[in-house]
């Protein structure tokens, strides 16, 4: 999608060298977001630069994102093949875990419903001291369905995952910090320079020992611990192997 087309759907997309940058640029209705939004997202992963290893997902004006844009239940509730839609909608939100990339969530103000599953689609999140946090679906009558239960729990456990949707509360920025939701709090204005020191630290390793690492992380809850070393091992053959080639490629 090109950037005007971008811009329609209240998106910026810029890639600088290594980072890529999503910024939600609806802040007039704090970057509530619409199926187009959705569609949009997907297209970036589809088409994202092959150089781009970091990707920053933030979101412009007081609030990271109120959610799911409330004009949208309307076309919802009377439409067809929901089960195909809801899978398209979810396409947005599940390639910011590629191993080849690490997603960071920059996350200020509201983070609620669709807003909050986004920030748990990252696979970092570093919060403003005013992060608001809310699961607000089971309180509409819904289940979050936009790909955030399963990092939620694997985040939080269950129990707190459990407080936290059914009773739809709140959970600020030093709750966030403490049970795992968020890797850093800082002071509003200081979110960009924090997002941008994580992504030089992120640059500063290999990037296919970085990718083969995540693969491997992401892997470990799946696995035993027998099939997790076994997976360990291809994994370092791999990488051994290749050390090997550029090191006979520089003699
Ligand atoms: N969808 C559509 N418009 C929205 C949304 C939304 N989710 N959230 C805010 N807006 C609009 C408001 O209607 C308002 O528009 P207007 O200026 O044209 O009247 C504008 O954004 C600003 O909203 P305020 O409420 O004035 O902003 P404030 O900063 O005081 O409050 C807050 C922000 C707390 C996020 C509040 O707007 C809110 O509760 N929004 C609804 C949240 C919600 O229920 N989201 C759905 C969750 S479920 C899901 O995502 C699947």
């Amino acid at each position: 999608m090109q950037g005007g087309n971008l811009e329609a759907v209240g998106l910026r997309f810029e890639v600088d060298g290594e980072i890529a940058t999503i910024t939600l640029d609806r802040p007039d209705k704090r970057n509530a977001q619409t199926f187009a939004l959705w569609s949009a997202l997907a297209g970036i992963g589809e088409t994202l630069p092959e150089q781009v290893r970091v990707v920053v997902v933030k979101g412009e004006g007081p609030s990271f994102s109120a959610g799911i844009d409330l004009s949208m239940f309307g076309q919802m509730t009377g439409a067809t093949d929901l089960e195909r839609r809801i899978e398209e909608f979810q396409q947005a939100f599940l390639w910011l875990r590629r191993p080849e990339i690490v997603s960071i969530a920059a996350v200020q103000g509201h983070a609620i419903g669709a807003g909050f599953q986004l920030a748990l689609s990252c696979d970092l999140r570093i919060v403003a001291d005013d992060v608001k946090f809310c699961m607000k679906e089971p309180a509409l009558g819904l289940v979050p369905d936009l790909t955030g239960t399963k990092p939620l729990v694997e985040l939080v456990g269950l129990a707190k995952a459990v407080d936290i949707c059914l009773t739809a509360r709140t959970v600020g920025a030093e709750e966030a910090y403490r049970i795992g939701l968020a890797e850093r709090v800082v002071a509003r204005d200081e979110l960009d320079q924090a997002v941008q020191d994580k992504a030089a630290e992120l640059l500063s390793v290999d990037r296919d020992a970085a990718a083969a690492t995540k693969r491997l992380l992401q892997g470990a809850r799946g696995r035993t611990l027998e099939d997790q070393c076994a997976a360990e091992r291809a994994e370092q053959i791999e990488r051994l192997r290749s050390l090997a080639r550029l090191a006979e490629v520089r003699r």
